[in-house]
């Protein structure tokens, strides 16, 4: 009889099935993840022909490939599934540039400082989980994590707003004008995450160096026991003059950085406090408990959200995660809030011709027809965090993890940073000649590289 009643309910409602998950039942959160994974990796084809090894498919721009090889990494370590680790260790590896610092030539016309940041924090993740290690040839995963960190330290800029990151790492992509909080924040996320990982103090000076100068600029604004924290400003008005948006993922950045330096400081109440401040502020990407991206997917008003945006609600799960599992005055209201988010998400993840696709709103009641990288990345990570405390913390040199670095790796890029940087600024309206210009730059760049080969 129930078979039947089943068997009728699916002929009625033949896409209504949605993933089902008990987050209380880790047989039924593999499950669902490893639907949602495999959903997934249909947006990698670097396997097949014409497709790049590490590359996500069009229109995904390379960053996102690089955080959701970090969705890729948690989701075995959370779940126990290998199936994936080769694909993901091979694409880790293969992004990583002839310098080894994910700062592929390929990449020179769309490389941030934030996107090279969630490579490398990627990176750093892959030694905290004691993922399988590269051959002796290759750079180890904490190596490139301080590849990344080390060229940011050369790309401080302390003559434009007295410090910080800009948002751009190139002179010719549009945004070199901008300093940003996601670029500062994964510069901050690694420098955290580096001190716990290695115990070395210099990496954590620099941690608070980089919350000071968000501070200074306001980027990051104390409000009556909250953070606020914003997009960015351009360079003119000493970086006062603010884009006020609020992302979920700045909030992660932060919120992960302030948990592993409160691990790192044997809890020091002053990153508690600001954990806490920031998780106050952070409440409000959250409608009945479920979370959203407030500043592009309003409830109830109209999606704005772009391909890159679609993905931060991962990010977010991810770092709050962390934040969990480090600061426990924290543990209850945040894991109730992945609890009821992840209730959500899975009930978005009833659509497409399988079934299973997941929506971009976890707020609407089932899917919202939005589909993509993005919303596979969030349902993917929240649904997975609610597991975080029943796994291993992250390692650390001291708790037995087992990969290498190098505290000078990353500094032969100085050679290839903005040779051209004193001749070249593009302003947004000259974008009509940035792929000429491009061009010249990268003939340029690769008789540097021939120079620096030959020499
Ligand atoms: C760079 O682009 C070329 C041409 O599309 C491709 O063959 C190569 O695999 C790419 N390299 C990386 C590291 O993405
Ligand atoms: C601040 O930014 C806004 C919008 O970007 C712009 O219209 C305004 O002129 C700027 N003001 C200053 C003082 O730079
Ligand atoms: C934290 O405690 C550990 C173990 O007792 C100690 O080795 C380390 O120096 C302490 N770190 C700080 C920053 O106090
Ligand atoms: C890390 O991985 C190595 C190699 O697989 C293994 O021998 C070691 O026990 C692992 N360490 C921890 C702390 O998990
Ligand atoms: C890291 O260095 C230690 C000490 O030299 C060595 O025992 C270990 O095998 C190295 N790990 C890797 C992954 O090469
Ligand atoms: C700590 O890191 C800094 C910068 O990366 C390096 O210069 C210094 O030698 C390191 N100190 C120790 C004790 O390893």
């Amino acid at each position: 009889m129930r078979g039947l009643i089943r068997l009728f309910l699916a002929l009625l409602l033949p896409v209504a099935q949605a993933v089902s998950l008990d987050i209380k039942s880790k047989d039924s959160v593999n499950a669902a993840t490893a639907l949602i994974a495999k959903g997934l990796m249909d947006y990698y084809d670097g396997n097949k022909y014409g497709g790049t090894v590490g590359m996500m498919t069009a229109p995904y721009y390379w960053w996102e490939a690089g955080a959701a090889w970090n969705s890729m990494l948690e989701y075995w370590f959370i779940t126990g599934d290998e199936t994936y680790n080769p694909t993901v260790k091979e694409s880790l590896l293969y992004q990583v540039g002839a310098n080894k610092d994910y700062l592929p030539s390929n990449q020179s016309t769309t490389e941030g400082n934030d996107d090279q940041g969630f490579w490398g924090i990627a990176a750093m993740a892959a030694a905290e989980r004691n993922f399988s290690n590269p051959s002796e040839n290759q750079p180890g995963w904490l190596y490139l994590a301080q590849a990344v960190f080390n060229q940011m330290v050369t790309r401080w800029d302390t003559e434009n707003c007295n410090g910080g990151l800009r948002w751009q790492i190139y002179t010719w992509n549009a945004g070199w004008d901008y300093k940003n909080t996601v670029s500062n924040g994964c510069m901050f996320n690694l420098a955290a995450r580096l001190a716990r990982y290695t115990g070395n103090q210099s990496y954590a000076d620099w941690a608070d160096k980089i919350w000071d100068w968000l501070q200074e600029v306001e980027f990051l604004n104390y409000d009556s026991g909250l953070f606020k924290l914003y997009d960015g400003a351009h360079l003119e008005n000493e970086c006062k003059n603010h884009t006020n948006i609020e992302w979920t993922y700045n909030y992660g950045l932060l919120l992960s950085g302030s948990a592993f330096l409160y691990d790192f400081t044997n809890q020091s109440s002053v990153w508690e406090e600001r954990a806490t401040e920031l998780w106050n502020r952070a409440k409000v990407f959250f409608d009945n408990g479920v979370m959203y991206e407030a500043a592009c997917n309003p409830i109830g008003g109209t999606m704005r959200c772009n391909n890159d945006q679609r993905c931060f609600k991962a990010i977010f799960s991810r770092f709050l995660g962390h934040t969990a599992t480090f600061i426990p005055s924290l543990q209850d209201d945040i894991m109730s809030s992945l609890d009821s988010s992840a209730a959500g998400a899975a009930q978005s993840c009833s659509g497409g011709t399988d079934g299973h696709t997941c929506g971009l709103s976890w707020t609407y009641s089932g899917w919202d027809n939005y589909y993509g990288l993005g919303e596979q990345m969030s349902a993917l990570e929240c649904i997975l965090n609610t597991q975080i405390l029943t796994v291993a913390k992250p390692l650390s040199k001291r708790t037995g993890a087992t990969s290498n670095g190098s505290e000078t790796a990353g500094s032969t890029q100085k050679t290839l940073n903005n040779p051209l940087s004193d001749q070249t600024v593009i302003t947004g309206t000259d974008r009509a000649g940035a792929g000429v210009l491009t061009a010249v730059i990268l003939v340029a760049l690769l008789s540097i590289g021939f120079w620096m080969i030959w020499k």
